[in-house]
Parts: structure tokens; C-alpha cells; sequence
């Protein structure tokens, strides 16, 4: 079988190196599109592809189409938003991520951008401590979970906010579970996005929330641009001239914001959070390792488009 790697943003050469291996010893060709500049040349290479494997590549309906032989997709991270479900499942081809390996990073870079935006983005001046302030969770889910342990460990109150998890998993690790979304909000200093980019939290972040938070509150973004409503974000922005937001996926208006809203505003250049050798070894065995499983036994574990 044939097994395309196709990363826009190329993994760490020891991640390549160990799904090759993984792929080749299985008895499967292992082939790279690395740093693409258009979707064409996906749409290309996967051509006479039986196996994909993505990190935030966008698998569209064009890609799927093209993909006469793929029975296999795996994106090597958390999210699946950047494939089109539809048109896989239409063709029977099995979609499948790899959870919680990459989460560490993730949850490192949420801590990280917490302390950048309390040293006024490493400016000189008088910052603050991240010590004794209330952090929440939105989602409480592999990466909100890890960044839960580690404010903790910092000597931060911790809130969760996930409907989908039961209360006394979120107790059982000291993390006081909110009622609410907007209780959360009111309530803490820090806010923290672990929410994926589904239908029903597309633009669920607005002004209403965002202008709960106490005065010098601040959110945080690793998860997805897709979930802020950028005008109310710019609106509370502007009548709340304490907020703070911080993002790893710069908003669609990122140069308007920063240039209204100055150091109160930062995306990295381009989304890190998983930019770790650590979290790329992590991703990128475990899809390989799923890919030869799934071809060897037919193993569904991790499917996402049941
Ligand atoms: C994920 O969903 O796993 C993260 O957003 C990481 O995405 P990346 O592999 O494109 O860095």
C-alpha cells in the first residue's frame, strides 16, 4: 500500500524517519509532500494514495475525489475539522485521529502565553504573577485536562467548563467543575480554549462572555480561530480597555486587531502549539502505527467518521 504523508507544515525529520519505518516494515511505500504551496499538488499526490496521513492540511471534498485508492486518513493531532467527513464516508474511507498525543505541547503553550501576556509581552514594566489567579477550562478534554495539572502545579485556582464531562472527574483532579459557561467567565482571571471547531461552537466566544470576565481578564486560544466571533471579540476589545486575548491561530483580522488594540493582542506567526519534536514523534508514529494496524487487522480504534 501506498502511504502519503502530506504536511503543509512538515513534521521534525525524527518523526519522517519513524513513520517510514513504521510504514516500511509493514511492507508499504511511504511517500512525503512536504511544505506545499497549493492544494493542486495535493490533490496530485494523492493521486494513488491507499493511506493518508495530515496534520492541518484541509482534506476537501477535491482531495477526497482525486484519492481514487484511499481507504485510510489519519490526521496526526486532535482536531479533524480540516477533513471533509462527508466525502470520505460517502466512499467508505475510514477517517481517524490520534488524541492526546500531542496534548502536552498544547497545554505547555497555554501556560506559556498566560506568563507572555502577564509580563506585557516580555516588555519592560511592572507585569503580574500568574500565582493566585483563577484559571477556567473550556473543555475539559486531553489538553484542557494536562493544562488543569500544570496552573495547578503554578499555584492557580482552576475552573472547568465541559457539559460532556461528569463533574467528579474534573473534583477528583482539585479542578472546581463551573455550572456554566458564563458562571466560568465571571469568575476567572484567565480563560483557557480547549473547544473543537464543530457546527455547534463556531463563533461561540462573543462579546456576552468576553465582558464577564474581571477587570485585566484575558483569554487564551490554542484550540481554533473558527470558535471566536471576531467582531464581538473586537467589540469587547474596545469598551473593555483592560481585556487581554492571546491566540496560536491568528484571527482572519489579526493585523486590524493589533494595531487598534496593541500589546493587549498576539497570535504567534503560525500555529506551535504542537511544535515540538516531542509531540510530532508522538503524532506522527501513533498515525503510522494505526495506518499499518488498520491495514494488518482491520482496526477501527480511533475512528472519527463512525
Ligand atoms: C491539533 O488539532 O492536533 C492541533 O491543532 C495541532 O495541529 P497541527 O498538527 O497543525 O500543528
Amino acid at each position: 500500500m501506498k502511504i502519503l504523508v502530506a504536511t503543509e507544515k512538515p513534521f521534525a525529520a525524527a518523526a519522517v524517519n519513524g513513520i517510514k519505518e513504521i510504514g516500511q516494515t509493514a511492507g508499504h511505500e511511504v511517500v512525503l509532500l512536504e511544505k506545499y504551496t497549493s492544494p493542486e499538488q495535493l490533490v496530485k499526490a494523492v493521486a494513488d494514495a491507499d493511506a493518508l496521513i495530515v496534520r492541518s492540511d484541509k482534506v476537501t471534498r477535491e482531495v477526497v475525489d482525486a484519492a481514487k485508492s484511499l481507504k485510510i486518513v489519519v490526521r496526526a493531532g486532535a482536531g479533524y475539522d480540516n477533513i471533509c467527513l462527508d466525502a470520505c464516508t460517502q466512499r467508505g474511507i475510514v477517517v481517524m485521529n490520534t488524541p492526546g498525543q500531542n496534548s502536552n505541547a498544547v497545554a505547555e503553550l497555554a501556560i506559556a502565553m498566560m506568563i507572555y501576556m502577564s509580563r506585557n509581552c516580555f516588555t519592560p514594566g511592572t507585569g503580574s504573577e500568574i500565582r493566585g489567579k483563577r484559571l477556567g477550562i473550556q473543555a475539559y478534554g486531553n489538553v484542557g485536562r494536562l493544562v488543569a495539572g500544570k496552573a495547578r502545579a503554578m499555584g492557580m485556582e482552576v475552573t472547568a467548563f465541559d457539559p460532556f464531562v461528569d463533574s467528579s472527574v474534573m473534583e477528583a483532579d482539585g479542578v472546581v467543575p463551573a455550572t456554566s459557561a458564563e458562571q466560568m467567565y465571571s469568575e476567572c482571571n484567565f480563560i483557557s480554549l480547549h473547544i473543537p471547531a464543530t457546527p455547534q461552537t463556531r463563533e461561540s466566544i462573543g462579546y456576552d462572555l468576553l465582558t464577564r470576565m474581571p477587570q485585566g481578564g484575558c483569554l487564551v486560544n490554542t484550540a481554533r480561530k473558527e470558535v471566536i466571533n471576531e467582531a464581538e471579540l473586537d467589540k469587547a476589545l474596545t469598551d473593555r480597555t483592560d481585556l487581554k486575548y492571546i491566540t496560536d491561530i491568528a484571527a482572519v483580522h489579526q493585523a486590524e486587531l493589533e494595531e487598534k488594540f496593541g500589546k493587549r493582542v498576539f497570535a504567534t506567526p503560525k500555529k506551535m502549539g504542537a511544535e515540538t519534536a516531542e509531540a510530532n514523534i508522538n503524532a506522527g508514529l501513533a498515525a503510522a502505527r494505526q495506518i499499518a494496524d488498520f491495514f494488518a487487522t482491520g482496526n477501527r480504534r480511533f475512528q472519527v467518521n463512525k
